[in-house]
């Protein structure tokens, strides 16, 4: 059985699909497109929605070298993901609600709290995607002239993830007594200090929360160099990654459970979900149509400037874009991004702008165009190939490509069996098949 998780960026992974007749664009800032998009997204059975998060506007650095805001480059502005998650997990019952939030911008008590509070409010369906933040803009947000070099955000970030786990055992279960007889409300021998002093964090703890539902928020990761991998692979429940190549994901899945083991964990317990677009129609003709329309939306400046990002210190804007793409200067936002397209271009000979044009299609992750029966065809293969353990779904606008996944897709991987047809758990963690981690005082 594959899991399937809906990566949720409004208006739309493509950059330019809001402007698709179909589109709903509003949906980045009203709550209830979001609570049409989760309902489907509910109906479907998927595991999980999963809100993507960046602490600035775009480019408002200027550190592309473009300055000012482009009027035509959407995704600037969306509800903040976790508060957003409060509110959806009054409006849906079962689906997994993850959550990004960085440790390069934020402190860990906060965020062992605001993950403990959504487990609480949604019985046991939260998760926190743990992410450094490729995004250089956010620096200046945060009282920073530059963003944090890559070796030292993953330094804080090893350090971050130790103390959110430790809080969250804080309390164990059965700590909160509530005894109206004898007066006691707590069982101070089940309360823990965390006393943590590092490099980057002193904290003393304990949270002030109960035990959670899943007994911690499950953790997603999404970093893809050495480094992410390793931090991966000792702490995180699911990995979403960019893959377009069977082979490479394959050897990414591989490496990735490798390192788990020698962390001790069971390489069953890392979900490993590369990205997928799915464009779908109900012939192979409706479908390249669909493709073909959503193609004439996507400017090549708008496509540059997503390439320029991942492209370091070197002017790609001064480069013929018939060219081939030329070697990348090391980049300090993504690392196995920036190698993933290199990858690409040279493995497919694609130009500059051909490189750029897939970015602005799917952000470098799998496209597939095609019939439900064919989606399902590559989706199978891939899983049955060990090449992951399901796909993190991305939709070119919203609504109607995600409804669409869910009435044809979803149907005919439930005919083949490979994908759920009801709920049978209560929390993301049944969802995954992970089991509730134990609390280190309880042992
Ligand atoms: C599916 C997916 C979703 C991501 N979502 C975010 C996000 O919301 N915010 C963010 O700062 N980075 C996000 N990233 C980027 C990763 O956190 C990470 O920075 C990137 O994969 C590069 O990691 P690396 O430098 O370890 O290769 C996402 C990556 C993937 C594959």
């Amino acid at each position: 059985m594959m899991h399937l998780a809906a990566f949720l960026f409004t208006p739309g992974s493509h950059s330019a699909g809001w402007r698709h007749p179909e589109a709903i664009p509003e949906c980045d800032m009203e709550f209830a497109q979001y609570v049409r998009i989760a309902q489907a997204a509910e109906r479907g059975k998927l595991d999980t929605i999963f809100f993507q998060d960046t602490v600035a506007v775009n480019g408002s650095a200027g550190l592309d070298g473009v300055q000012g805001f482009r009027p035509t480059q959407a995704r600037q502005a969306y509800l903040e993901p976790t508060t957003l998650l409060a509110a959806l997990a009054t409006v849906t019952k079962h689906i997994g609600l993850v959550a990004t939030a960085t440790t390069t911008y934020n402190e860990p008590y906060n965020i062992a709290r605001r993950f403990a509070s959504i487990d609480h409010i949604s019985g046991g369906r939260a998760g926190w995607n743990l992410v450094t933040s490729q995004i250089e803009d956010e620096a200046g947000n945060f009282g920073a002239d530059h963003h944090m070099l890559h070796a030292e955000r993953y330094e804080r970030a090893e350090e971050f993830y130790d103390v959110v786990a430790g809080l969250w055992d804080s309390f164990e279960d059965g700590a909160m007594l509530r005894d109206k007889a004898s007066g006691n409300f707590i069982d101070p021998s089940k309360l823990h200090h965390l006393n943590h002093r590092g490099k980057h964090f002193s904290v003393r703890g304990p949270l002030n929360m109960a035990r959670c539902p899943q007994g911690r928020p499950i953790v997603t990761q999404a970093g893809s160099s050495d480094a992410g991998m390793e931090l991966a692979a000792r702490t995180a429940d699911l990995v979403f990654t960019a893959q377009s190549e069977l082979a490479e994901a394959q050897a990414f899945t591989s490496d990735l459970k490798a390192r788990a083991a020698r962390h001790g964990r069971d390489p069953a317990h890392v979900k490993v979900m590369p990205g997928l677009m799915t464009i779908i129609g109900r012939t192979e003709e409706e479908a390249q149509a669909k493709y073909r329309t959503l193609q004439t939306l996507l400017s090549d400046a708008n496509a540059m400037r997503l390439l320029a990002r991942l492209c370091g210190d070197l002017d790609i804007h001064s480069f013929p874009p018939d060219a081939p793409l030329p070697p990348l200067p090391p980049s300090n936002a993504a690392k196995a991004r920036q190698q993933h397209l290199m990858d690409k271009a040279k493995r497919e000979n694609l130009s500059i702008i051909q490189v750029a044009r897939y970015l602005g299609t799917s952000l470098g992750h799998q496209l597939l165009v095609g019939t439900p029966a064919s989606i399902a065809d590559s989706m199978a293969h891939w899983v049955g190939q060990g090449a992951c353990d399901g796909f993190t779904l991305m939709f070119p606008y919203y609504p109607t490509p995600l409804e669409d996944f869910v009435e044809l897709v979803v149907p005919e991987l439930q005919r083949r069996g490979l994908f759920r047809t009801e709920y049978t758990g209560r929390t993301l963690r049944d969802h995954l098949g992970l089991p509730v981690p134990a609390n280190r005082h309880s042992r």
